[in-house]
């Protein structure tokens, strides 16, 4: 599976540009239900455009009190993002199906495997937008109205790719499936890299959100007009990107201007509008909500209007899903959470519990009231969002296992 994914999106930089409801996303989709159908799984898609692949029969089940288990996570990514950021979840979801049935495992109750759509929100600007639109929490208008850099619409493109933008709103038909959510993900920063563990299991998700800045000016000439007469937006938006760092310093969060837009973007002009991005999130909320207000005040000083693109709460993982979760990775033989001591040694058997800065389409669904837990696989560089994001062979291989024990564990 990691071959066929291999070559699709690819970019010079050796990183992916998968983005949402673009070629390469069907493309993408295409693989997932060719795998999906490979398998026997009957794949559904649900009005958000979210694939569910399935093996057993989900209404039945959820008829009968005993909805299904599903695994998954997304296939698009970041601008050059790392090969492994969703689609390490999506391929060792049908993995470790493959792994049950090769032992002879019938569940008894339905696992789903699920492709959320449009988890980094790389075009449109709204991350996880497939499980917000799922759990209603994105409202429909304003993701039909999002626009791409080339003022494409959300609607617009996800209405082309097939989907009914109009009946777009809080799916309850197919959140009803799903009695739990696990979704294996590679680790994104360095939380596993010095415990000597391959694996690790999600407490919870920081606070995080998005603000898009707009800060005019007046164009001119860069030779002629002299720097007193100037209204320079790029001076404002330095200031802006200045006081995110120290704010994010002083009030223990982080703070990232990764994106802006400058009109015209000429050499030799000055700018008549600069529109800039952050991202906030912290492990303390109030901290976030103090870089944010800080930023919001210097942002009026500076001339500028701050809107609020995304805003997702600090989000605790289901405590009793979590126990089930660490339990099965604890159990598997050889064990899956296996923590070496500095000369190499094992000193516990023990899967570690993780908080995270990164956002996840587990976070939302745990937020709609769905038991949801997450699975890290380690992550050797630490580096993720970037080409050089990176999980061992034999890593992922124990994620697999791990992940197969988990559904073995909910569904036996
Ligand atoms: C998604 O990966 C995010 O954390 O923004
Ligand atoms: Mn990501
Ligand atoms: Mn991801």
């Amino acid at each position: 599976m990691w071959a066929e994914l291999d070559a699709v999106g690819r970019a010079p930089s050796g990183g992916y540009r998968r983005f949402a409801w673009t070629p390469i996303d069907r493309s993408l989709r295409e693989w997932f239900a060719g795998a999906a159908q490979l398998r026997g799984l009957d794949v559904v898609v649900d009005r958000a455009g979210n694939q569910w692949a399935w093996w057993g029969e989900p209404d039945a089940a959820t008829a009968a009190g005993r909805p299904g288990i599903v695994t998954g996570s997304h296939l698009d990514s970041v601008p050059d993002g790392g090969a492994f950021d969703g689609p390490l979840g999506v391929v060792s979801a049908l993995a470790a199906i493959d792994a049950l049935r090769q032992d002879g495992f019938t569940p008894d109750r339905p696992i789903g495997v699920v492709n959320f759509a449009d988890e980094e929100g790389a075009r449109f600007g709204v991350a996880c937008a497939g499980s917000r639109l799922l759990t209603g929490v994105l409202d429909p208008d304003r993701a039909r109205g999002l626009t791409d850099a080339d003022g494409i619409r959300l609607g617009t493109a996800a209405a082309e790719a097939g989907l009914a933008v109009e009946h777009w709103g809080r799916d309850d038909e197919t959140l009803r499936r799903v009695g739990g959510f696990v979704e294996l993900h590679v680790e994104q920063g360095r939380g596993l890299i010095d415990l000597g563990a391959p694996l690790a299991v999600a407490s919870k998700t920081w606070a995080h959100g998005r603000w898009r800045v707009d800060l005019p000016g007046e164009a001119n000439h860069a030779g002629t007009t002299r720097l007193l007469d100037r209204r320079d937006p790029m001076l404002g938006y330095a200031r802006l990107v200045l006081a995110a760092r120290e704010s994010a310093q002083r009030n223990d969060a982080v703070a990232t201007c990764g994106k802006v837009r400058v009109h015209p973007n000429g050499v030799n002009a000055i700018p008549s509008l600069v529109t800039g991005w952050f991202d906030a999130r912290g492990a303390d909320p109030n901290g976030v909500l103090a870089v944010v207000a800080e930023l919001r005040a210097l942002a009026q000083v500076e001339g500028a209007t701050m809107t609020e693109e995304s805003w997702t709460a600090e989000t605790a993982f289901d405590s009793h899903l979590r126990a089930r979760v660490l339990d099965a990775l604890n159990e598997c033989d050889p064990p899956a959470g296996l923590v070496a001591s500095e000369d190499g040694a094992p000193v516990t058997d023990r899967v570690p519990v993780l908080a995270t800065g990164a956002g996840h389409d587990a976070g939302i669904l745990g937020a709609a009231g769905i038991p949801t837990a997450m699975i890290f696989v380690r992550n050797p560089t630490g580096i993720s969002h970037s080409p050089a994001e990176f999980a061992e062979r034999e890593d992922c291989l124990i994620g697999v296992r791990g992940l197969a024990a988990v559904l073995r564990s909910l569904t036996g």
